[in-house]
């Protein structure tokens, strides 16, 4: 399927061991350039706590993971993002408070060029550098909804859902990553928004050619439109891999959601 792409992620017998509980048992998750990959499981199944230990928020107990063939296990988290995996998260991160600029800024840190040294010291380079910054924030406010960029300074707080899900994604797109992790990007969104969301993620991926997406989400709609191949977890164990036809029909994946129409 994907034999000419380069693959750019992987992890290998991933375990995470909360005290006697395996969150994560053995995972073996690989991302190719440019694809994007669904990931799928009933709540509890280990999810969240994979992309919690990829970007170093946990340290695995067991296994490893690599990043263009780099070892990333136990690097700290903005290491793991200024290498080039960002994330959203399945609640929302967002300083409600801050202004849709400052909370885009908070993305752009592994960009940034000037220490902080040198921009106190070099007034003419640090204001370059917030022009740069805030150019950029424009660039992406621009992709998702071009109203948002007369909103650049008002709070974050006073947007809709899809538009806080937009400047979400925006931060995670400030610093260019090669990877971007979405959390349940659907969560809180009625169907319309969901519709949008879905019309986003696509514009990331015509906008940021070369990235790749990894996305968990419930919703099998937004799975089935953005992802091009599905993996399956239950109990931190792959059950089921590849399209999306085929592991909705995988019997051990409509087991696992026993009750839930997949
Ligand atoms: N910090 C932690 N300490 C102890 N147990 C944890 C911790 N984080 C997660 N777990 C447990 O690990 C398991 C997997 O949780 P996780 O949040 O990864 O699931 P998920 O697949 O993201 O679920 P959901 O779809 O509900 O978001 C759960 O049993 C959860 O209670
Ligand atoms: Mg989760």
């Amino acid at each position: 399927m994907q034999h000419n792409k380069k693959r750019i992620f992987y992890s290998k017998n991933l375990e995470m061991n909360f005290g006697g509980l395996y969150a994560l048992a053995d995972i073996n998750i690989d991302v190719y350039e440019k694809e994007a990959v669904g990931l799928i499981g009933p709540n509890g199944s280990g999810k969240t706590t994979f992309f919690n230990v990829i970007t170093g928020v946990y340290k695995a107990t067991g296994g490893a993971f690599y990043f263009m063939d780099k070892n990333l296990l136990g690097k700290e988290p903005y290491e793991i993002a200024k290498s080039g995996i960002s994330r959203t998260y399945q609640s929302s991160r967002l300083c409600l408070d801050l202004s849709l600029l400052d909370n885009i800024l908070i993305g752009m840190y592994n960009n940034q060029t000037a220490g902080y040294f040198s921009s106190l010291f070099n007034r003419r380079r640090l204001i370059a550098e917030v022009r740069r910054f805030k150019n950029r924030a424009v660039e992406l406010l621009n992709i998702f909804n071009p109203e948002l960029i007369d909103r650049m300074f008002r709070p974050v707080g006073e947007l809709p859902q899809i538009d806080r899900r937009r400047v979400e994604i925006c931060r995670a797109m400030a610093g260019r990553p090669k990877i971007i992790l979405l959390d349940e990007p659907s969560a809180g969104m009625t169907p319309d928004e969901t519709k949008e969301l879905m019309e986003d993620i696509k514009k990331v991926r015509s906008t940021m050619e070369d990235v790749s997406i990894i996305v968990v989400e419930h919703d099998m709609s937004v799975i089935s439109t953005v992802s091009e191949r599905v993996i399956a977890i239950n109990f931190g164990k792959e059950i089921a891999r590849g399209t999306y036809e085929e592991v909705s029909n995988h019997p051990e994946v409509r087991k696992a959601y026993l009750g839930k129409e997949v």
